[in-house]
């Protein structure tokens, strides 16, 4: 399926699809993935442990190891020319896209911190090699929760915590128009994790993309212009937070829901396949109450409303 580029998008991602070569099978980590995200719009990927969060954002960025095959494109604009991440070489990556028109923040912060530096070098390196003055380490730290004499660990003497917040005030620091977030708020407590939100909500709102990866559905519903819920290495639901949180279409994303403890606190019954033998059709039939016959051919995804959406009995349709 191609979708066409909106011209107000930033980054704008069609057909992407990721697959691993192990020894004996293949894992289908990312599949057939078409969505946008434009200057401004916080954009939350949602859904269970292992459906492709990381995989989508590695893959964005060249960091996928050599057993995976990525195909498709992803044409991110803003700079001189636009640029297709995935076929644009490791040189223009490593040079031009990784740290200055595209930030990270990584799931695991503290494997990915150079462990004999202190945060405030790390920080001040950061604003030097973007062309910044170091002496803002210190007030980027503070955005984060961060104070000064938390700046002077090494990262083995950070909490998961700390070192998540020191991982996503390296990110932010060169004021990237783009930021994958990979679960920023994972190990912090609600008041920080609120702060990492309003800072990444503020972000978007002097007009930077933001692309939060994250299993906190609450959190989503705090910040997020948009949301799409992944299941199974696919995007099954895309649409706006409002219209999302009010009633999503697709059976699993309503089960997400009614999986919060403040909704109906019912566990998804079942458990996602494995991506190395998915079914035909689709993934989410042997879990769903909604499968019917047809179920068994892979649905969509297709146009709905002002999203998209992948199933052949969405909710409030007639069965
Ligand atoms: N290098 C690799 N080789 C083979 N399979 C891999 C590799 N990296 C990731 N995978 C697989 O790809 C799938 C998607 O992984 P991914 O890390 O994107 O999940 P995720 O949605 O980010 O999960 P989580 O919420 O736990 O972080 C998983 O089945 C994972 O085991
Ligand atoms: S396509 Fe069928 S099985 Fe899949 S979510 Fe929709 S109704 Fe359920
Ligand atoms: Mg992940």
């Amino acid at each position: 399926m191609t979708t066409t580029v909106r011209t107000s998008s930033l980054l704008a991602i069609s057909d992407l699809t990721v697959r691993f070569r192990l020894p004996d099978a293949t894992v289908h980590a990312v599949t057939d993935i078409d969505i946008a995200v434009a200057p401004g719009e916080l954009l939350a990927v949602v859904g269970e442990s292992g459906c492709g969060k990381s995989v989508l954002a590695h893959a964005l960025l060249g960091l996928l190891p050599a057993n995976a095959t990525v195909t498709g494109k992803a044409v991110l604009r803003g700079g001189d020319k636009p640029v297709d991440l995935l076929a644009a070489d490791e040189k223009t990556l490593a040079r031009t896209v990784r740290g200055r028109r595209i930030g990270l923040v990584p799931q695991s912060p503290a494997t990915a911190l150079t462990p004999v530096r202190t945060g405030r070098h790390l920080l001040e390196e950061t604003l030097r090699a973007h062309g910044q003055a170091r002496k803002h380490a210190e007030a980027v730290a503070a955005g984060v929760g961060l104070t000064p004499a938390d700046l002077d660990l090494y990262p083995h003497e950070l909490s998961g915590g700390m070192a998540q917040r020191l991982a996503t005030a390296l990110a932010l620091a060169p004021d990237p128009p783009l930021l994958l977030a990979d679960e920023p708020t994972s190990g912090l407590d609600r008041p920080l994790m609120d702060g990492t939100l309003d800072l990444l909500r503020a972000r978007c709102d002097q007009g930077s993309a933001v692309i939060l990866i994250t299993h906190d559905l609450a959190a989503a519903e705090r910040v997020a212009d948009t949301v799409a819920v992944m299941y199974a290495s696919r995007i099954v639901e895309h649409r706006p937070a409002t219209e999302f949180f009010a009633g999503p279409r697709h059976p699993y994303a309503h089960a997400l829901l009614d999986a919060l403890p403040d909704r109906a606190f019912t566990p998804i019954p079942g458990h996602p396949p494995m991506l190395t033998a998915l079914p035909a059709g689709c993934a989410f039939a042997p879990r769903c109450t909604r499968a019917r016959q047809d179920c068994g051919s892979q649905p969509g995804p297709e146009p709905d409303q002002r999203g998209q959406l992948a199933c052949h009995h969405p909710i409030g349709d007639r069965r």
